[in-house]
């Protein structure tokens, strides 16, 4: 298995080809450009012209007049758009691609062999899972390799998704269970915090002091949890006492069923994004 942490990839002088600059689009051509990436070996092409001025006025990158040309200036192209709309993007880009290039493609739910169908030819590519957390340099992403990326790809791949964030390589089966997990994860946490803000608010807080509580005990948690890396179970240990408050909470948990509820949630998760892979 490869992690972030075995990562020592360099990017200088590779061009990049960013295709599709919405919300993960941009907040890869960010990530890039904070680590260092020259903003002219970085190449975008969206459809929304309003997105490409905003983009290019905050980092100074290239801007391509069409999804081809800018394939053609690039080593590395990342799809970056809606998953039902990568079919039609890949007919346009096919035959422009270059010949050694690397495909990255984060659009969730498309295998590596439909990929690689669409594009008639062989061509390396590497599919991945990332989150939204992505925006804040915070991302968690997992990948697979397709049956034409090489080590070196995949060392490319590492350093690219490195610039927002943590990775793991997976075997592509396994990446429903990843998007049910930690593609939709972030969606989780914010439930619970918008629950809690809720109970507090409906006990007499203030909903900007809750939020404030709220927002800072889930920053706070997540770092405990990344930089001491012990099992939830321990650390909740830790912060339950004997006959206290949060043995107190954790009973209700407990009596309404959360543990269930979660589980099941991620089963409904990995079962619709089966369900989208098929196109139901
Ligand atoms: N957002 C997440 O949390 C998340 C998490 C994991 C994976 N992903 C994956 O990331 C991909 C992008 O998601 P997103 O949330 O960033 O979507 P998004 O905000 O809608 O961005 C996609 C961009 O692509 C543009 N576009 C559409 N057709 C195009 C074309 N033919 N050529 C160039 N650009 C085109 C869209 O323009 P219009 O808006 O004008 O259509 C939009 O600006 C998706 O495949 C998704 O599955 C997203």
């Amino acid at each position: 298995m490869s992690t972030s942490s075995s990562s020592k990839s360099s990017l200088s002088g590779l061009r990049i080809g960013v295709i599709g600059a919405g919300n993960m689009g941009q907040a890869l051509i960010r990530g890039l450009v904070e680590k260092s990436v020259y903003p002219q070996n970085i190449c975008i092409f969206d459809i929304d012209k309003k997105k490409i001025d905003a983009i290019k006025k905050e980092a100074h990158v290239r801007i391509a007049k069409s999804s081809r040309q800018c394939v053609s200036l690039s080593d590395v192209v990342i799809l970056a758009v809606k998953p039902q709309l990568l079919g039609e993007v890949i007919a346009e880009i096919a035959t422009g691609v270059q010949k050694d290039a690397l495909v990255i493609s984060i659009a969730a739910g498309v295998s590596l062999s439909s990929i690689d169908s669409f594009f008639k030819r062989p061509i390396s590519v590497i599919r991945v899972m990332p989150n939204m957390p992505a925006l804040v340099g915070a991302g968690m992403s997992a990948f697979s390799l397709g049956k034409h990326a090489s080590a070196k790809d995949r060392k490319i791949a590492e350093a690219i998704l490195s610039a927002f964030g943590e990775f793991v390589q997976v075997p592509e089966k396994m990446l429903d269970l990843v998007t049910a997990v930690s593609g939709s994860g972030p969606a989780y946490f914010f439930l619970l915090a918008e629950k809690m803000i809720e109970a507090a608010h409906g006990m007499g807080m203030k909903v900007d002091i809750a939020k404030k509580l709220v927002y800072q005990t889930a920053l706070g948690s997540g770092r405990v949890m990344i930089e001491n890396g012990e099992d939830p179970e321990v650390l909740i240990e830790r912060v339950a006492s004997k006959g206290g408050t949060t043995e107190a909470a954790l009973k209700s948990f407990k009596r309404y069923g959360f543990g269930k509820a979660v589980q099941e949630a991620i089963k409904s998760a990995c079962k619709r994004s089966i369900q989208m892979r098929g196109n139901k």
